[in-house]
Parts: C-alpha cells; structure tokens; sequence
C-alpha cells in the first residue's frame, strides 16, 4: 500500500492535520523468532564473506534474491583500522555517481535495515565529498548525508575518530520489494560498504506509547511511520556486542558519555536468574542488558534529593521514541525504591517501582514514552529522581539500558526543515542553500542546524583538529561506531611540556608491571590487603622488589569510564612529578586490566584522620601543614607545566599522608588539561564530588583552575570543622558543610564550630585561615584567590601560629603579634625551584 504514490499523499495529508498522536492500525505477528527474510550483503565485492561472528555476508552483484540495478564502480582496501568485528566486510565499498537501488525480494512485513559506512580513502575521490540521500522504499532515510571524520557529540563527553558508522532503521514494507536507493548530489557519490536487512518476526514496537506529560497514547505502529534508532545503550554495564544479541545482532553501548553527572549514579550487576517479565518481550532486548543498572549513588553522606541525568543529542523538530529497560536486581520486595521519570524536564511517570511494574525481581521489563522534541531544540534528557510523596528511605532510582529512536515525520526521517521545505523544492535547489551557507560562515554547516550549528562552531572552532572535518551534518547521528576513542583529556595532555627541571615525559614512563608481579604483590588481591575502595575498584597494599611498600589500585574492567580514566591517570602522572603529588610507580594493562602502582602511604587519606576515625587528633600545625602540602601540590598542577592542570576532584580522601604526614594530591583520573591562554575555560560534562562541587562549575561547566580552588575551599573547612562535607543527619541548614560553615566565617565566629579536638591554636591565625577559605568559596572564580595566593596565606597562617606557640611556651614575646603584619598580604612567594625536583 506504501508503494501507492497516492496512498503516501493521503498519508502525509493526515499528518499534516496534526493527527499524529492518534492510535491507528496495528499489527502483531506471532511470537516466536526466525530470521527468514535475512540479507547481508558485502557491498563491492564479488565473494562472499564471514565476519568474526560467523555471519556471512554474500558479495553485491544480484543475487538469488536481490538486484542491484547499477554497479557503479567498487574499491577495496587491504586493510581497514576499524577494531571491528567487520574487518573483512569493510575491505570494499560500492560507490555511486548516479542514482543506483538495491532491489529486495521480501514478503510484506516489518523490517530492520541497517547500512554499514567505512570511509577509507578512495581512489581520486575525497570521502569528504560525498553527499547522498538514501530511501527505504517512500521512507527517506537520510539526505544531504556525509559521514564526517570526525564526530563530537555536543553533550558527550569525549570526542570520537570515525572509523565507520553504523545507522539503523525499522519500517513497513507493504509490497513484495524493498528498495533502497542511493541518491548522489550532482557532482558528488554515495558509497556504502554493507547493507543488513533483517525482517522482523517478533514486532518490536507496540501500537502506542504513553505520551509524556498527556494521557494521550502515540501510536507507534510503523504502519505509521518509518523509526531510526538513535541510541541504543547498555545502562552500567560494557558494551553487549552483536553476538551476544543473537535475535537482532545489535550493539548496545555503555552510557557513561551520555550521563551527565557520574558521580550521581552508582553500576551494580547482577547475573543470577534474569528472565523476561512477558514472554512476548524476548527479543525487545537480550537479558545482558538487564544485568547491569545504574542506580543512584549512595556514599552515605549525600542524601538522595538529586535527579541522575542523561542527555543526548537528537534532531529537532522529531517525535521520539524513549524506551527504558528496567530490572530489580537487588530488592525482593515493592516499596525500596520508588522514583520519578522525567523526559525533557517533563514527568513522564511518578512513584515508579520495577519492582512493581515487572512483577518480581530479576524480572525484564520496559517502559516505551513518546515525546516531541521541538524546533530549536536539539538536545533530550533523561532523568530520574525523588518522588516528593516518598519517605528518605525509599528514594532510589534503576535504570538498566534504554534506547531511543527516532520516528519519522510524513515519512522522513531526514533533517525536519527537508520536511517543511515544500515537496517542489529540489535538490538542485537545495544544494545552492547550502552553498550559500558554507560561503557564509567558512565551514560545512547543515543548512537545518545552522543556528546551532554556528554557535557550536564558535565555540569550538579552535579545538578542531583536522582541517577539512566538516561539522556534523544532518542526520548524522550514527547508530553505533567502530571508532578509536580521542578522548580530549589525553590528547590536552600529551601537549604538556614541563617548563622547570621535572621529567619531560614523551612516551609513559614508569614500570609496566605484569599480572604476575602484581599478584606476588598483593597474595593474590588479598581482600585482607585492601587499603581503600571506591567507584573505580579496589586499593590494595602490596610489597614488591624485597620489601618496597606500594600502593596497587585495580580499576574495575567493566567500566569503559574507568578506561578514559585510567589513562589519563598514566598520562598525568608520567608527566608530572612533585614532593606534594603522589608518583606513579608503574602500571600493568596486561589482560585488559587496569592496574596502576603507586608509592605507598603509610598514613592513608586526611580525611581518615579527621572525623569517625580512631587515629589521634590531629595537631593544627600537622592540619595546616597538610594543607600547605596539598596547596603546594594544587599550585604546582596549575603552573608548573606549560598548560595548567585542573585536578578536578580536590577532596580530603585524595589528599593523602605519607609515613611523616607529608601530604600529597592523589587521583589524577579526572584531571583535564586546563585551558590555554587564548581560552578562559574548559567546557565539559560536570564531574567532581559532592559537597566539593563549585557552583559556577556546575550552573556553566567552565572549568578553570578556580574550580580547584573552590573545592579547596571546602576542604580547609572540612579540616578546621572535622565533620563531612555532605552530613544529611544534621538539621537542614547544617547538612552542607560549605554553606553552614561560611555562614558563620562571614560572622566571624568560626571559632563557634571547629573541631572540639584542634588542641592550642592561636585566634589570628584562626581568624586569617577561616578569611582565606572564604575568599576560596567565593560565589564567582573571578573572586577566588589562586592557588599560590592561598598557599602564601596558609603559610603565614602556619607562621602566625608558630610564633604564638613560641611566645606561649618561651614567652618570649608578648602577643601573637610576631611582625608578619607588615608582610605584603597578597604577593605570593612561590619558588618553584625548591619543589619541583623530580622524584
Ligand atoms: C566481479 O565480477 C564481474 C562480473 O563477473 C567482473 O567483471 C569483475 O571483474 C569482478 N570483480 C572482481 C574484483 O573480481
Ligand atoms: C529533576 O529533574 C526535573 C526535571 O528536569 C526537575 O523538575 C526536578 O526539580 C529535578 N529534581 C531534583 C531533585 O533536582
Ligand atoms: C532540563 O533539565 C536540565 C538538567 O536539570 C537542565 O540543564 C535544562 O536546562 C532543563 N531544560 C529546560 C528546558 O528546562
């Protein structure tokens, strides 16, 4: 019936009507899976071949089948750097100069097509030219296409080094053929390197979803309308690769790119007797999706009144399919964790309990939301949070994979304004806009996303790296890619020359260790080793070389954050060395393992002798000269190399002591090179601790060094006051540390609050130690101190306090008046040449 031009025009005329939302026809088709109608085709090649997988994928002159109606031209490579079970397929590539289908002999039904693009270099043509449209019978899948080198996703943390792209789609085919046409624009080509098209016997998609913020349904037969899958993720968990998705052969990808606060969420998994909640649902997604989760983090001192958030970048102008995977796998009963669903800021459901919805623990489940994303705006969120009409103890959210895709508008899924733009408007037409355009403003700018496309690209038009990368343009967003990850940490890193005598580090140094070294090290991971834990695994003492002491933290492998993480850390400490920093030993990557090595301290983290501790309190010279170490430390990553260093997470368990309470700043796995001297500050995903967080960070996420310095801010108040930074046990106006304390700073009666246990202080020094981590905290960065400001006042501080400790035990002199008055106050003395001996 699709087939029937006159059918379509009716169609779009009830579209045009705005009946989009209305419940129509649907279809089920029994259960049970089997993939009858299945091609995969190996585009450009005459043989057939087997992926890694063991699919096989037949060479592209017509087969039994299928026709191709033009051969245009093929090439092949000998080699392809994806790291990708496609290595064979993507070795040929079919490229067309002129309009060219691929004809499909199928029954009506619904299908699932994915096309496979791998731009290696092709002979007298540059990958960058091409532009094409493609169709799925009248469905248009994309247009204006180009499949860019590379691609940043606004929202996403790091950045990502095509090697191919995958996209995928779902639709209706009503007759006997499917034919997917490959439209190039005059004077450019369409290539393409592998078509999948797999039919579905088990539909997918019901016939409607809850509309959020509505009672209305949206109906998602695709007898209404094409769908392309947006993102498909595994919440908490690695990637499920294609193999382990034997009814559909997808990829789910981890989410940490996509979270918008990683700290907010907590990965747990679970393998133990996992089944789907219906029957109906086994192929909706394979029970390795329901393993792991997410759910909200709880280090015992936040209290859970946050939302944990994803955000991804999507077209304008679309109505999106949002479908959540949910699983309960740790509670065996209702009412343990109830929470809210929001769906572009909008609740699309309230007191939510998987337990309840799925019937059970370990049961699969999923929930389908329909939402319009409109003109202008090109980012979707996610979140879950607290619902209000629940008590503190069951707040809790779970969340274990969702997908969102894309449903077509008057059967394009192409970038909307194609759709506005009336249907008389051709391509030639279309062209000269976009012409126009990249005349205008220097680049490849999308004609549709050209406001935001221009905004974008102001913003990060120095950080690209390769001439000749266009921006993305529409419909670009890629299913999943086989990529090389460039994560923009490392490569700000590996810039990094050190301006005084510390080690120029070209290549990582440090020892790289074996497995078995670091097993002899720690018995074996002796869990009677373990030294600390945290969200990226264990810290374990362990002994190498006769007797050295080290300290062995293994990173968990599941957790692809912990890769980025993971190297950064290498890269960081390779190259920094300092008496206040901790140095890195060596490291072992041997079996996928993130294993690094450190020297050992044998006094653990400060904050481990401030509060619920039975360690001794500690003395206020011993705090300040923590604090002097761990300034000394923070001031040294922001000046001592070329670019600064932006710590990123400054709190009291990364300060950590050595056998003589020498403190040094630990955890380099978020530190981000900071901006150079053309930029102000780095944008990026907002990272850090609770309670420790700077609030201009967090409101812009402009990183610059004064975030460091805010954090620094709380932690001198969390040393002087003793008590955790985040206290949800206290009454309201006490639970964070850094609002109740500066409260009483700016009455100055610190005094009121500090640690019963601080001992003989002096008042001045007191008194100029609680004024120097107000300025840290200062509302905007501009008003913070730098760090060689704070750590010349901690040192005067430390010398007011020496002096009134001399004249009260000598009583040589008479006040705590020593002379230090006449200091300048704010000229830092900072001498980097005392400090920086590499180590
Ligand atoms: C593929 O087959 C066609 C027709 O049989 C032939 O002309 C062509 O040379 C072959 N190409 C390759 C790369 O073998
Ligand atoms: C969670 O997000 C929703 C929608 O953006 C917002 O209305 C709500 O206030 C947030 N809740 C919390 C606790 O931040
Ligand atoms: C939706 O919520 C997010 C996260 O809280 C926020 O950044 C965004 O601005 C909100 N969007 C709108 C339209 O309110």
């Amino acid at each position: 019936m699709l087939n029937n031009r006159q059918n379509l025009d009716a169609k779009q005329g009830i579209m045009f009507l705005g009946l989009l939302f209305v419940s129509l026809i649907s279809f089920y088709t029994g259960i049970g899976y089997a993939q009858v109608n299945t091609f995969l085709i190996n585009c450009g090649s005459n043989s057939s071949t087997t992926d890694t997988d063991g699919r096989v994928w037949v060479g592209d002159p017509s087969g039994d089948n299928f026709t191709l109606s033009y051969p245009g031209t093929i090439e092949q490579t000998p080699t392809v750097e994806a790291n990708s079970i496609y290595q064979t397929l993507y070795r040929s590539v079919r490229i067309f100069f002129t309009s060219a289908h691929y004809g499909f002999n199928v029954s009506p039904g619904s299908y699932c097509i994915r096309l496979h693009f791998y731009p290696f270099s092709f002979t007298n043509l540059n990958v960058n030219d091409s532009t094409f449209d493609v169709t799925a019978n009248e469905l248009k899948l994309v247009s204006n296409f180009n499949v860019p080198g590379e691609i940043s996703y606004k929202n996403m943390r790091s950045k990502k080094v095509i090697n191919s792209l995958v996209k995928e789609y779902f639709l209706y085919v009503s007759s006997n053929e499917l034919q997917i046409n490959f439209v190039p624009y005059s004077g450019s080509f369409a290539f393409v390197n592998a078509i999948e098209v797999i039919e579905l016997l088990n539909n997918l998609f019901a016939n409607y979803a809850n509309k959020v913020g509505s009672k209305e349904k949206s109906s998602l037969s695709l007898t209404e309308h094409g769908v392309e899958t947006m993102y498909r993720l595994n919440v908490g968990g690695p990637a499920v690769e294609p193999s382990e998705d034997r009814n559909m052969w997808r990829k789910w990808e981890p989410d940490d790119d996509f979270m918008f606060s990683v700290n907010a969420a907590t990965a747990i998994s679970n393998q133990s007797n996992i089944s789907y909640s219906s029957i109906n649902d086994t192929s909706i997604a394979p029970l390795l999706v329901y393993e792991t989760a997410r759910i909200m983090s709880d280090n015992g001192v936040v209290e859970k009144r946050f939302n944990v958030s994803w955000r991804f970048d999507v077209d304008p102008n679309f109505d999106y399919l949002v479908r959540l995977h949910f699983c309960e796998l740790v509670y065996d009963k209702q009412n343990q964790r109830i929470f809210r669903i929001y769906i572009n800021n909008k609740t699309a459901a309230e007191e939510y309990d998987v337990f309840v919805q799925a019937t059970g623990m370990n049961k699969a489940y999923h929930e389908d939301y329909a939402d319009t994303v409109p003109q202008q705006i090109d980012t979707l969120w996610l979140q879950l949070g607290p619902d209000s009409s629940v008590g503190a103890s069951g707040i809790d959210a779970i969340l274990n994979g969702v997908e969102i895709f894309k449903l077509s508008r008057n059967w394009n899924l192409a970038h909307a304004s194609e759709r506005i733009s009336n249907s008389n408007e051709g391509l030639g037409k279309k062209k000269t806009r976009s012409k126009v355009l990249w005349a205008a403003t220097g680049i490849g700018a999308s004609v549709i996303t050209i406001s935001i496309a221009c905004v974008f690209f102001l913003q990060h038009v120095r950080k690209r790296k390769w001439d000749g990368v266009k921006e993305n343009p529409p419909g670009w967003h890629p299913l999943f890619l086989h990529e090389t990850m460039a994560s923009t940490t490392n490569a700000g890193a590996s810039k990094i020359p050190l301006i005084n005598n510390g080690l120029i580090a070209s290549n990582r140094l440090g020892r790289i260790f074996t497995l078995a070294e670091i097993r002899a090290a720690t018995s074996n991971f002796d869990e009677s080793l373990v030294i600390g834990t945290g969200g990226f695994g264990k810290v374990y003492k362990g002994e190498i070389d006769d007797g050295v002491l080290v300290a062995i933290k293994r990173g968990n492998p599941q957790s692809q954050q912990g890769l980025a993480e993971f190297e950064t850390e290498i890269e960081m400490l390779s190259k920094l060395r300092h008496r206040h920093l901790v140095s890195m030993i060596g490291y072992c990557d041997e079996q996928r393992e993130m294993i690094l090595v450190y020297e050992y301290m044998a006094n653990g983290t400060l904050r481990s002798h401030l509060y619920d501790t039975a360690h001794p309190a500690l003395t206020w010279k011993q705090r300040l000269d923590a604090c002097i170490g761990a300034a000394r430390g923070l001031h040294y990553l922001h000046t001592g190399a070329e670019r600064c260093i932006i710590h990123r997470d400054v709190k009291t368990t990364n300060i950590l002591l050595d056998g003589n309470f020498v403190a040094k700043m630990a955890d380099f796995g978020l530190s981000r090179a900071g901006p150079s001297l053309d930029h102000t500050h780095v944008s990026t995903a907002v990272k850090g601790s609770f309670g420790y967080l700077d609030p201009e960070y967090f409101r812009r996420q402009h990183l610059t060094q004064k975030s460091d310095v805010y954090s620094f801010g709380v932690v001198l108040f969390e040393v002087v006051c003793a008590r955790s930074v985040i206290n949800p046990s206290l009454p309201k106006d006490q639970i964070n540390l850094a609002e109740w304390a500066l409260r009483w700073q700016r009455q100055r009666s610190l005094e009121s609050i500090i640690d019963p246990r601080l001992g003989d202080y002096s008042l001045e020094s007191l008194k100029k130690y609680g004024e120097i981590a107000e300025k840290c905290l200062a509302d905007e960065g501009k008003n913070r101190p730098t760090m060689a400001d704070v750590l010349w006042h901690l040192e005067y501080i430390l010398h007011l306090h020496e002096a009134y400790r001399k004249s009260s035990d000598g009583d040589s002199f008479g006040s705590s008046e020593f002379g230090f008055q006449d200091m300048p106050f704010s000229l830092p003395f900072v001498r980097e040449g005392d400090e920086e001996r590499g180590s």
